[in-house]
């Protein structure tokens, strides 16, 4: 079955379409001269190109043994290794590939791949928090300068960007993509491949993206990391699959599968969504890497007896390079040349690698990333902090903000700065963290203290710690549950100020991989010390920083401000204190909504409607009986230090016919007293579809800047192509009939009209 499926596939795959390559990756002059070099090369160096390992300087998984990287070492020398990914600086990544260009027969050069996940150096939000900026431009601009300090030490190739939908945020690794929403989702795909990439991938200061984890990796039943998924097509189509595509369409180099089962068949092991969807329908053709390992985790899925036949399903699936499984260098060349896989696969994989290479200009010269002057340009660059200062700002979301508490006078006697993550320099670094220093970013103390003049007092007292014991990418958090020494303290810190911030949250480690929790509620003594403290001093601000959306009840309940700083990256104390004291006047709206309470979860304001959507009296209807069903805080909600009013919407024409488009347009007023910047956002329901369709679906934002009193008119185009979605007859088309449109400040409080497709 997978067999005749992929022949197909192949020939579509194989075929040379010219220009349809992402961003030139197929170019005639490249494919000639990888023809030459596959003519040359033996099965065993063929393999090597697909052959990925980690090195010993920085990893991301288990850190591999001295014999490990002596066997490494070796088959570097020998061309049997055509990336290396934990390999960074201009020095240690010029050596390395010395070894593979001085020693191996036909001089092929690696690529060097690294998590460039929201920033290299300079750390900017982490994605989550940037998506909350709405900004597309900004997300750009910070993939932009990550892409060149990684690219000044050595980095040719990040893993990122992460497109993974995600509606549950137990899941830890909900921190590293863009919410719950594929359309928002798409824009930002597309802003962070643009980002990386650059026009020209040949550029020295451009690096190659990688769409992932294809696919569904943030459906895992339960919210936890690795778990299974059961979709249908329908859902893999119309929610998880269009951030993807819209990679895909910006040229993405690269994928990488994902760690789990789509209806009992590995990412890594799918056919379906490689050879069909990805290299098929889309026409990729850059390659896909695996994730760590996942080629042989086909074994523990039991879709695999053993390595060997995990490596054949995984090459025949499309799973072009084996990262850290030693599955593909173990097996395929026996293999192949026991007939077992056709050598057409094998040499596919290799071109779709050497056309990255190629298009990277490694072969015009190996080195040409890794310059020692400029990575100490790139990351000593001051217009990247500022830039980083910027983005953090831009995603920085106001919650509440009762009787106008926010924003605080810089003038006042005096300021408390308290909570565990207040003076914390390295929280704010987020997870997925590349290269930044340990410790370096501007804390949210020292952002106040910068911001406000010598007059004013600032006052600081931990409470209590948040965590205990190691802060690091592979040990687990240890939450302090018991130390309540530094609540005294704190309370009297509270008691004599005019106002007090209170900082906590999540710390850095607290989410990304393998860090999903059944409990997303404020961790440890944190919300014991926000009772002491409120019982001092009413006016407390809150200021969170988290990774993923928790459940703040009893803290969203008594709490008069608070603010969403997400893990805002080097700079983030300085964008906090922008936005505490009305520099900037906050924007930000949530990527993601904040549950009332993990039973909700997983959610989406683009859930069906049911055949009982209610509210009727009693019990028989599609709702909980102990909670509401929304969120606390809806998708795409953010408040502003002024308010914006919603006209009625306008449409521009009833009806439309096939191939034609409505304008949708509405005025929206200042009616505050500061400049603010409004995102509206424009839903769509189709109301009757050949499968039931979302109650609300995001099809466009713009974000206005609007001085106080002023109005302006915002109009959306609607084409019949921004009305299709995957049918019940596996079509990609819209639908006639009635739907209806929605402009709001958030994806609850919008205003409607309806128009019919014909
Ligand atoms: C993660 C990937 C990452 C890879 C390499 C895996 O554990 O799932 O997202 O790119 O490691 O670090």
């Amino acid at each position: 079955m997978h067999l005749l499926r992929f022949t197909g596939a192949l020939a579509l795959s194989l075929a040379f379409i010219p220009g349809a390559g992402a961003q030139g990756l197929v170019n005639p002059a490249n494919e000639k001269k990888i023809d030459a070099l596959l003519a040359q090369m033996t099965i065993e160096e063929k393999v090597g190109q697909l052959n990925q390992y980690s090195s010993a300087f920085d990893v991301t998984g288990p850190a591999p043994s001295a014999g490990a990287q002596k066997v490494m070492y070796d088959q570097i020398r020998q061309g049997l290794v055509g990336s290396v990914l934990n390999v960074t600086g201009a020095e240690a990544t010029r050596k390395m590939q010395q070894l593979a260009v001085e020693n191996g027969r036909l001089k092929i050069p690696m690529i060097f791949g690294l998590d460039v996940i929201h920033g290299y150096r300079t750390m900017f939000p982490t994605p989550l928090g940037e998506a909350a900026s709405w900004d597309m431009a900004a997300i750009e601009a910070s993939a932009r300068i990550s892409a060149t300090e990684a690219a000044a030490a050595g980095v040719h190739w990040t893993f990122a960007p992460m497109v993974d939908v995600a509606w549950d945020a137990r899941w830890g690794r909900i921190m590293e993509g863009s919410g719950e929403d594929p359309y928002l989702g798409a824009q930002a795909a597309a802003a962070r491949v643009h980002g990386f990439q650059g026009k020209d991938l040949g550029a020295v200061d451009t690096i190659a993206a990688c769409a992932k984890h294809y696919a569904a990796y943030g459906f895992g039943e339960g919210g936890r990391d690795y778990n299974t998924v059961d979709m249908s097509e329908q859902r893999l189509r119309n929610v998880v699959l269009p951030p993807f595509k819209a990679a895909a369409e910006a040229g993405a180099a690269t994928f990488m599968n994902a760690f789990n089962e789509i209806a009992g068949i590995p990412s890594t092991g799918n056919a379906h969504l490689q050879r069909d969807i990805l290299k098929g329908e889309w026409g990729f053709q850059g390659f896909v890497v695996s994730d760590w390992g996942s080629i042989g985790e086909m074994v523990a899925h039991g879709y695999s007896e053993n390595l060997e036949q995990a490596a054949r399903q995984a090459i025949t699936a499309g799973s072009d390079m084996d990262m850290e499984a030693r599955a593909y260098v173990a097996h395929l060349a026996p293999l192949v040349k026991a007939g077992k896989v056709d050598v057409k696969l094998v040499d596919d994989a290799v071109r779709r690698v050497l056309r990255v290479k190629f298009a990277l200009g490694l072969f015009d010269d190996p080195y040409r990333y890794s310059d020692a002057a400029r990575e100490k340009q790139a990351l000593g660059n001051p217009a990247h902090a500022a830039a980083a200062r910027d983005v953090a700002r831009k995603s920085i979301v106001l919650l509440k903000n009762e009787g106008g508490l926010l924003p605080l006078d810089k003038t006042a006697k005096t300021i408390a700065v308290i909570g565990p993550l207040a003076a914390d320099k390295d929280a704010p670094l987020g997870n997925w963290r590349a290269q930044a220093v340990t410790g370096s970013a501007v804390s949210v103390l020292e952002g106040i203290q910068a911001a406000v003049p010598s007059t004013t007092r600032v006052v600081h007292a931990e409470g209590v710690k948040l965590v205990t014991g190691p802060r690091s990418f592979m040990a687990r958090s240890v939450i302090n549950t018991t130390d309540r020494s530094g609540i005294p303290a704190a309370v009297e810190a509270a008691r004599s100020a005019d106002a007090v911030v209170l900082a906590i949250g999540e710390d850095a480690f607290q989410s990304g991989e393998g860090r999903s929790q059944t409990d997303i509620g404020l961790k440890g003594l944190q919300e014991e010390l926000l009772k002491a403290v409120l019982e001092a001093n009413k006016r407390v601000v809150v200021v969170l920083m988290t990774g993923r959306p928790l459940t703040l009840g009893w803290t969203a309940e008594n709490a008069p401000a608070i603010l969403e700083a997400w893990h805002g990256g080097s700079q983030a104390g300085h964008a906090i204190a922008d936005v505490l004291f009305g520099d900037t006047n906050p924007s930000g709206k949530l990527p993601v909504a904040f549950p009332r309470s993990v039973g909700q979860l997983p959610m989406t304001y683009a859930h069906k409607n049911t055949g009982r959507p209610g509210p009727e009296p009693g019990v028989t209807w599609s709702a909980y009986t102990d909670s509401p069903n929304e969120p606390l805080y809806p998708f795409g909600y953010g408040l502003s230090y002024t308010t914006f009013t919603y006209s009625e919407p306008k449409l521009s024409a009833s009806e439309i016919g096939f191939g034609g488009s409505v304008q949708v347009s509405v005025t929206i007023t200042n009616a505050g007293k500061r400049a603010g910047a409004e995102v509206a956002q424009l839903y769509v329901r189709d109301m009757v579809g050949s499968v039931t369709r979302p109650v609300r679906e995001l099809k466009g934002f713009q974000k206005v800047d609007l001085q106080p009193g002023q109005s302006r008119e915002v109009a959306f185009t609607l084409k019949t192509s921004d009305l299709a979605f995957y049918t019940a007859a596996g079509k990609w088309e819209a639908e006639p009939g009635a739907f209806k449109a929605f402009v709001g400040g958030n994806s609850r409080d919008v205003k409607e009209a309806a128009f019919n497709l014909k």
